[in-house]
Protein backbone atom coordinates (compact mmCIF):
# COMPACT_ATOMS: atom_id res chain seq x y z
CA UNK A 1 0.00 0.00 0.00
CA UNK A 2 1.11 3.26 -0.80
CA UNK A 3 -0.12 6.92 0.94
CA UNK A 4 -0.59 10.21 -0.46
CA UNK A 5 -1.95 13.08 1.37
CA UNK A 6 -2.61 16.41 -0.33
CA UNK A 7 -1.86 19.70 1.26
CA UNK A 8 -4.42 22.46 -0.82
CA UNK A 9 -3.00 25.53 -0.02
CA UNK A 10 -0.51 28.12 -1.59
CA UNK A 11 0.92 31.26 -1.72
CA UNK A 12 0.36 32.29 -5.37
CA UNK A 13 -2.10 30.21 -8.14
CA UNK A 14 0.56 29.72 -11.08
CA UNK A 15 -1.37 30.64 -14.34
CA UNK A 16 -0.75 27.02 -15.73
CA UNK A 17 -2.11 25.38 -12.56
CA UNK A 18 -5.28 23.71 -11.85
CA UNK A 19 -4.39 21.22 -8.93
CA UNK A 20 -7.01 21.78 -6.19
CA UNK A 21 -5.62 24.60 -4.15
CA UNK A 22 -6.45 27.69 -2.99
CA UNK A 23 -4.50 30.88 -1.78
CA UNK A 24 -7.20 32.96 -0.03
CA UNK A 25 -7.54 29.98 3.33
CA UNK A 26 -4.52 29.40 5.44
CA UNK A 27 -6.67 30.82 7.74
CA UNK A 28 -8.07 26.80 8.07
CA UNK A 29 -4.02 25.28 7.76
CA UNK A 30 -4.75 24.04 11.39
CA UNK A 31 -8.40 22.77 11.52
CA UNK A 32 -7.41 21.13 7.92
CA UNK A 33 -4.34 19.11 9.46
CA UNK A 34 -6.36 17.83 12.23
CA UNK A 35 -9.09 16.86 9.33
CA UNK A 36 -6.09 14.78 7.69
CA UNK A 37 -5.47 13.14 11.07
CA UNK A 38 -8.81 11.84 11.17
CA UNK A 39 -9.16 10.93 7.82
CA UNK A 40 -5.78 8.93 7.60
CA UNK A 41 -6.84 6.92 11.46
CA UNK A 42 -10.11 6.29 9.70
CA UNK A 43 -8.85 5.20 6.45
CA UNK A 44 -5.90 2.92 8.20
CA UNK A 45 -8.56 1.29 10.08
CA UNK A 46 -11.10 0.96 7.02
CA UNK A 47 -8.84 -1.09 5.46
CA UNK A 48 -7.52 -3.13 8.15
CA UNK A 49 -3.64 -1.95 7.60
CA UNK A 50 -1.53 -3.95 9.58
CA UNK A 51 2.07 -2.22 11.08
CA UNK A 52 4.86 -1.81 8.31
CA UNK A 53 2.37 -2.11 5.75
CA UNK A 54 2.76 1.06 4.00
CA UNK A 55 5.81 1.20 1.49
CA UNK A 56 5.72 5.29 0.29
CA UNK A 57 4.03 8.43 1.71
CA UNK A 58 3.97 11.19 -0.35
CA UNK A 59 3.23 14.44 1.13
CA UNK A 60 1.87 16.99 -2.79
CA UNK A 61 -0.38 19.76 -3.34
CA UNK A 62 -0.59 22.20 -3.18
CA UNK A 63 2.39 23.37 -0.88
CA UNK A 64 2.98 21.35 1.47
CA UNK A 65 5.31 23.93 2.98
CA UNK A 66 2.50 25.79 3.86
CA UNK A 67 2.00 24.22 6.74
CA UNK A 68 4.53 24.35 9.92
CA UNK A 69 6.80 20.77 10.28
CA UNK A 70 4.63 21.13 13.80
CA UNK A 71 1.23 20.41 12.50
CA UNK A 72 2.96 17.26 10.64
CA UNK A 73 3.55 16.04 13.55
CA UNK A 74 0.60 14.06 14.89
CA UNK A 75 -0.10 12.76 11.91
CA UNK A 76 3.45 11.37 11.44
CA UNK A 77 2.55 9.73 14.90
CA UNK A 78 -0.14 7.96 13.48
CA UNK A 79 1.06 6.62 10.33
CA UNK A 80 4.88 6.02 11.54
CA UNK A 81 3.99 2.57 13.31
CA UNK A 82 1.86 1.64 9.52
CA UNK A 83 5.61 2.12 7.29
CA UNK A 84 7.70 -0.22 6.48
CA UNK A 85 11.33 -0.01 7.52
CA UNK A 86 12.77 2.31 5.04
CA UNK A 87 9.59 3.30 3.43
CA UNK A 88 10.53 6.20 1.22
CA UNK A 89 8.32 9.56 2.66
CA UNK A 90 8.96 12.46 -0.13
CA UNK A 91 7.70 16.03 0.37
CA UNK A 92 6.46 18.35 -1.98
CA UNK A 93 8.13 21.80 -1.08
CA UNK A 94 8.33 25.69 -2.78
CA UNK A 95 11.31 27.26 -2.68
CA UNK A 96 9.64 30.45 -0.76
CA UNK A 97 8.40 28.59 2.05
CA UNK A 98 10.93 25.73 2.47
CA UNK A 99 12.96 27.62 5.21
CA UNK A 100 15.80 26.29 6.87
CA UNK A 101 13.58 25.68 10.27
CA UNK A 102 10.53 23.88 7.83
CA UNK A 103 13.05 21.60 6.24
CA UNK A 104 14.83 20.52 9.41
CA UNK A 105 11.64 19.82 11.44
CA UNK A 106 10.42 17.54 8.28
CA UNK A 107 13.66 15.77 8.27
CA UNK A 108 13.04 15.18 11.89
CA UNK A 109 9.61 13.93 11.89
CA UNK A 110 11.10 11.00 9.12
CA UNK A 111 10.72 12.65 5.59
CA UNK A 112 13.83 11.63 3.31
CA UNK A 113 13.08 12.76 0.09
CA UNK A 114 11.70 16.17 -1.35
CA UNK A 115 10.67 17.50 -4.29
CA UNK A 116 11.23 21.10 -5.09
CA UNK A 117 8.85 22.92 -7.49
CA UNK A 118 11.31 24.80 -9.31
CA UNK A 119 9.71 25.02 -13.18
CA UNK A 120 12.81 27.26 -14.22
CA UNK A 121 15.51 29.24 -13.02
CA UNK A 122 14.69 32.34 -15.65
CA UNK A 123 13.26 35.09 -13.64
CA UNK A 124 11.07 35.99 -16.40
CA UNK A 125 9.87 33.15 -16.85
CA UNK A 126 9.28 32.47 -13.02
CA UNK A 127 7.19 36.08 -13.10
CA UNK A 128 5.02 35.26 -15.94
CA UNK A 129 4.17 31.46 -14.89
CA UNK A 130 2.79 33.86 -11.67
CA UNK A 131 5.40 31.53 -9.27
CA UNK A 132 5.79 32.97 -5.79
CA UNK A 133 9.56 32.59 -5.51
CA UNK A 134 13.15 33.75 -8.01
CA UNK A 135 15.50 31.66 -8.90
CA UNK A 136 17.81 32.59 -6.32
CA UNK A 137 15.47 31.12 -3.44
CA UNK A 138 15.00 27.89 -5.54
CA UNK A 139 18.84 27.59 -5.55
CA UNK A 140 19.37 28.60 -1.48
CA UNK A 141 16.45 25.78 -0.63
CA UNK A 142 17.74 23.31 -2.56
CA UNK A 143 21.61 23.89 -1.20
CA UNK A 144 19.56 24.63 2.60
CA UNK A 145 18.13 21.06 2.22
CA UNK A 146 21.22 19.32 1.37
CA UNK A 147 23.01 20.85 3.75
CA UNK A 148 20.58 19.89 6.39
CA UNK A 149 21.11 16.04 5.01
CA UNK A 150 18.67 15.37 2.85
CA UNK A 151 19.73 13.00 0.34
CA UNK A 152 16.86 12.24 -2.49
CA UNK A 153 16.53 15.61 -3.96
CA UNK A 154 14.00 16.39 -6.82
CA UNK A 155 12.53 19.14 -8.92
CA UNK A 156 10.15 20.10 -11.32
CA UNK A 157 10.98 22.30 -14.72
CA UNK A 158 8.14 22.80 -16.97
CA UNK A 159 9.13 23.31 -20.46
CA UNK A 160 7.57 24.35 -23.72
CA UNK A 161 5.96 27.53 -22.54
CA UNK A 162 6.13 29.99 -25.50
CA UNK A 163 9.33 32.26 -25.20
CA UNK A 164 11.24 28.86 -24.14
CA UNK A 165 14.53 28.36 -26.24
CA UNK A 166 17.05 25.46 -26.43
CA UNK A 167 19.52 28.05 -24.83
CA UNK A 168 16.72 28.66 -21.64
CA UNK A 169 16.47 25.08 -21.48
CA UNK A 170 19.92 24.33 -21.73
CA UNK A 171 20.99 27.34 -19.13
CA UNK A 172 17.99 26.14 -16.40
CA UNK A 173 19.49 22.60 -16.55
CA UNK A 174 23.15 23.73 -16.11
CA UNK A 175 21.86 24.87 -13.12
CA UNK A 176 20.26 21.67 -12.26
CA UNK A 177 22.93 19.84 -12.48
CA UNK A 178 24.95 22.50 -10.59
CA UNK A 179 22.75 21.51 -7.68
CA UNK A 180 22.81 18.34 -5.05
CA UNK A 181 19.82 16.54 -6.87
CA UNK A 182 19.18 13.02 -7.95
CA UNK A 183 16.08 13.40 -10.00
CA UNK A 184 13.94 15.62 -12.01
CA UNK A 185 10.42 15.81 -13.10
CA UNK A 186 10.21 17.93 -16.78
CA UNK A 187 6.59 18.29 -17.57
CA UNK A 188 5.73 19.91 -21.11
CA UNK A 189 3.36 22.53 -20.59
CA UNK A 190 -0.21 21.73 -20.49
CA UNK A 191 -2.90 24.71 -20.61
CA UNK A 192 -5.53 23.53 -18.70
CA UNK A 193 -9.16 24.61 -18.56
CA UNK A 194 -9.96 27.73 -16.36
CA UNK A 195 -6.72 28.25 -15.55
CA UNK A 196 -5.43 32.22 -16.27
CA UNK A 197 -3.07 30.69 -18.91
CA UNK A 198 -6.26 29.33 -20.71
CA UNK A 199 -8.16 32.47 -20.60
CA UNK A 200 -5.29 34.42 -22.19
CA UNK A 201 -5.91 33.47 -25.56
CA UNK A 202 -2.25 34.23 -27.04
CA UNK A 203 -0.42 32.40 -24.44
CA UNK A 204 0.53 28.95 -25.65
CA UNK A 205 2.47 25.94 -24.94
CA UNK A 206 5.30 26.64 -27.70
CA UNK A 207 5.45 24.50 -30.79
CA UNK A 208 9.03 24.06 -30.93
CA UNK A 209 8.56 20.83 -28.85
CA UNK A 210 12.04 21.22 -26.64
CA UNK A 211 11.13 17.41 -25.24
CA UNK A 212 13.74 15.71 -27.11
CA UNK A 213 16.66 18.42 -27.06
CA UNK A 214 15.54 18.42 -22.64
CA UNK A 215 16.06 14.39 -22.49
CA UNK A 216 18.97 14.58 -24.48
CA UNK A 217 20.31 16.93 -21.96
CA UNK A 218 19.17 15.29 -18.85
CA UNK A 219 20.38 11.38 -20.27
CA UNK A 220 23.92 13.38 -21.14
CA UNK A 221 24.55 13.89 -16.86
CA UNK A 222 23.23 10.21 -16.68
CA UNK A 223 20.16 10.32 -14.97
CA UNK A 224 17.83 7.40 -16.55
CA UNK A 225 14.60 8.17 -17.82
CA UNK A 226 12.16 5.86 -16.18
CA UNK A 227 8.73 7.56 -17.15
CA UNK A 228 7.77 10.28 -19.79
CA UNK A 229 8.12 12.81 -17.46
CA UNK A 230 10.71 11.45 -14.93
CA UNK A 231 14.67 10.90 -14.68
CA UNK A 232 17.12 10.43 -11.81
CA UNK A 233 19.90 8.26 -10.57
CA UNK A 234 17.21 7.96 -8.07
CA UNK A 235 13.75 6.40 -8.72
CA UNK A 236 11.27 7.29 -6.57
CA UNK A 237 9.67 4.39 -5.46
CA UNK A 238 6.22 6.19 -5.10
CA UNK A 239 5.78 6.65 -8.56
CA UNK A 240 6.80 3.37 -9.46
CA UNK A 241 4.28 2.15 -7.32
CA UNK A 242 1.36 4.18 -9.04
CA UNK A 243 2.36 3.00 -12.39
CA UNK A 244 2.67 -0.79 -11.09
CA UNK A 245 -0.43 0.05 -10.15
CA UNK A 246 -0.70 -0.75 -6.55
CA UNK A 247 -2.98 0.32 -4.05
CA UNK A 248 -2.75 3.92 -2.19
CA UNK A 249 -4.74 5.71 0.34
CA UNK A 250 -5.92 9.13 -0.36
CA UNK A 251 -6.12 11.46 2.17
CA UNK A 252 -7.09 15.00 1.97
CA UNK A 253 -9.37 17.71 0.04
CA UNK A 254 -8.64 17.23 -3.73
CA UNK A 255 -6.67 13.77 -3.39
CA UNK A 256 -7.27 10.39 -4.69
CA UNK A 257 -7.04 6.94 -3.66
CA UNK A 258 -7.38 3.07 -4.87
CA UNK A 259 -8.57 0.09 -3.15
CA UNK A 260 -10.22 -2.92 -2.88
CA UNK A 261 -10.60 -2.03 -6.94
CA UNK A 262 -12.37 0.81 -6.51
CA UNK A 263 -11.01 5.02 -6.84
CA UNK A 264 -12.54 6.76 -4.22
CA UNK A 265 -12.01 10.89 -3.63
CA UNK A 266 -12.56 12.62 0.09
CA UNK A 267 -14.16 15.84 -0.56
CA UNK A 268 -12.69 18.33 -2.30
CA UNK A 269 -13.91 21.61 -0.50
CA UNK A 270 -11.51 22.53 2.12
CA UNK A 271 -14.38 23.10 4.05
CA UNK A 272 -16.61 20.14 3.40
CA UNK A 273 -13.35 18.01 3.93
CA UNK A 274 -12.88 19.64 7.65
CA UNK A 275 -16.25 19.37 8.41
CA UNK A 276 -16.50 15.58 7.10
CA UNK A 277 -13.06 14.22 6.55
CA UNK A 278 -14.10 10.71 6.41
CA UNK A 279 -16.49 11.75 3.40
CA UNK A 280 -15.49 9.92 0.29
CA UNK A 281 -17.44 9.14 -3.00
CA UNK A 282 -16.32 5.49 -4.64
CA UNK A 283 -16.00 4.76 -8.63
CA UNK A 284 -15.30 0.78 -9.00
CA UNK A 285 -13.07 0.30 -11.65
CA UNK A 286 -14.11 -2.79 -14.00
CA UNK A 287 -11.65 -5.15 -15.30
CA UNK A 288 -11.22 -3.41 -18.68
CA UNK A 289 -11.11 -0.40 -16.73
CA UNK A 290 -7.85 -1.89 -14.87
CA UNK A 291 -6.18 -3.58 -18.37
CA UNK A 292 -6.81 0.02 -19.84
CA UNK A 293 -5.05 1.50 -17.10
CA UNK A 294 -2.23 -0.78 -16.79
CA UNK A 295 -1.37 -0.88 -20.51
CA UNK A 296 -1.61 2.87 -20.22
CA UNK A 297 1.04 3.44 -17.67
CA UNK A 298 2.73 0.25 -17.82
CA UNK A 299 3.81 1.72 -21.12
CA UNK A 300 4.81 5.50 -19.87
CA UNK A 301 7.55 3.87 -17.64
CA UNK A 302 10.03 0.84 -17.19
CA UNK A 303 7.13 -0.98 -15.87
CA UNK A 304 5.83 -2.29 -19.06
CA UNK A 305 2.93 -4.55 -19.69
CA UNK A 306 2.73 -8.18 -18.54
CA UNK A 307 1.80 -10.41 -21.67
CA UNK A 308 -1.06 -12.53 -19.94
CA UNK A 309 -2.93 -9.13 -19.35
CA UNK A 310 -3.88 -8.79 -22.71
CA UNK A 311 -6.10 -10.39 -25.06
CA UNK A 312 -4.89 -12.65 -27.63
CA UNK A 313 -5.48 -9.88 -29.89
CA UNK A 314 -4.17 -7.20 -28.25
CA UNK A 315 -0.43 -9.25 -27.59
CA UNK A 316 -0.78 -9.66 -31.89
CA UNK A 317 -0.84 -6.23 -32.09
CA UNK A 318 1.72 -5.55 -29.28
CA UNK A 319 3.68 -8.11 -31.28
CA UNK A 320 3.62 -5.75 -34.69
CA UNK A 321 5.23 -3.10 -32.56
CA UNK A 322 7.93 -5.69 -31.38
CA UNK A 323 8.37 -6.34 -35.23
CA UNK A 324 9.17 -2.80 -36.04
CA UNK A 325 11.06 -2.22 -33.19
CA UNK A 326 9.10 -0.12 -31.19
CA UNK A 327 8.45 -2.62 -28.12
CA UNK A 328 10.53 -5.10 -26.89
CA UNK A 329 9.61 -8.48 -25.03
CA UNK A 330 11.57 -9.20 -21.94
CA UNK A 331 10.42 -12.01 -19.63
CA UNK A 332 6.93 -11.83 -20.42
CA UNK A 333 6.36 -7.61 -20.17
CA UNK A 334 6.26 -5.61 -23.14
CA UNK A 335 8.65 -2.87 -22.67
CA UNK A 336 8.58 0.79 -24.40
CA UNK A 337 11.40 1.78 -25.99
CA UNK A 338 10.13 5.90 -26.48
CA UNK A 339 8.35 6.71 -23.67
CA UNK A 340 7.28 9.91 -25.46
CA UNK A 341 5.25 8.02 -27.88
CA UNK A 342 3.95 5.62 -25.18
CA UNK A 343 0.03 7.16 -25.51
CA UNK A 344 0.32 5.79 -29.37
CA UNK A 345 1.59 2.72 -28.84
CA UNK A 346 -1.10 1.97 -26.09
CA UNK A 347 -4.23 3.38 -28.32
CA UNK A 348 -2.83 0.81 -30.66
CA UNK A 349 -2.40 -2.19 -28.52
CA UNK A 350 -6.14 -1.20 -27.44
CA UNK A 351 -7.22 -1.20 -30.92
CA UNK A 352 -8.66 2.82 -30.17
CA UNK A 353 -6.21 4.23 -32.53
CA UNK A 354 -7.54 6.21 -35.57
C1 LIG B 1 1.20 19.09 -8.02
S1 LIG B 1 2.26 20.31 -8.54
C2 LIG B 1 2.77 20.75 -6.94
C3 LIG B 1 4.17 21.19 -6.76
C4 LIG B 1 4.40 22.43 -5.95
N1 LIG B 1 3.23 22.99 -5.42
C5 LIG B 1 5.02 23.52 -6.80
O1 LIG B 1 4.38 23.90 -7.75
O2 LIG B 1 6.06 24.01 -6.46
C6 LIG B 1 3.52 19.32 -9.25
C7 LIG B 1 4.09 19.82 -10.53
O3 LIG B 1 3.17 19.70 -11.60
C8 LIG B 1 3.61 20.52 -12.65
N2 LIG B 1 2.44 21.10 -13.30
C9 LIG B 1 1.32 21.56 -12.71
N3 LIG B 1 0.45 22.02 -13.64
C10 LIG B 1 1.04 21.84 -14.86
C11 LIG B 1 0.65 22.13 -16.21
N4 LIG B 1 -0.50 22.70 -16.50
N5 LIG B 1 1.50 21.80 -17.21
C12 LIG B 1 2.68 21.22 -16.92
N6 LIG B 1 3.11 20.94 -15.67
C13 LIG B 1 2.30 21.24 -14.65
C14 LIG B 1 4.55 21.55 -12.05
O4 LIG B 1 5.85 21.31 -12.54
C15 LIG B 1 4.48 21.27 -10.57
O5 LIG B 1 5.69 21.49 -9.92
S1 LIG C 1 1.94 24.66 -9.41
FE1 LIG C 1 2.21 24.22 -7.26
S2 LIG C 1 2.47 26.25 -6.30
FE2 LIG C 1 1.61 26.62 -8.27
S3 LIG C 1 -0.59 26.75 -7.89
FE3 LIG C 1 -0.12 24.65 -8.54
S4 LIG C 1 0.16 23.51 -6.69
FE4 LIG C 1 0.31 25.72 -6.16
Amino acid sequence: MLAYLHIPFCDSKCHYCSFNSYTNMHDRVESYMQALQSSLEYQLQKYALKSGSIETLFIGGGTPSVAGAALYEPIFQTITPYLQDGAEITCEANPNSATKSWLSGMRNLGVNRLSFGVQSFNNKKLQQLNRAHNSQEAIKAIENAANIGFENISLDIIYDFQGDSKELIQSDLNLAFSLPINHISSYELTIEKATTFAKTPEVKSNQEQLGYYLRGLILKHEFKQYEVSNYGNYQSRHNLGYWQHKEYLGIGAGAVGYANKERYYPHSNIDNFIKDPIFSKSEPLSKQDIQTEKILLGLRSIVGVPQGILTKQMQERADILCNEGKLELQNGVYQNREFFLSDELSLFIMGTSG
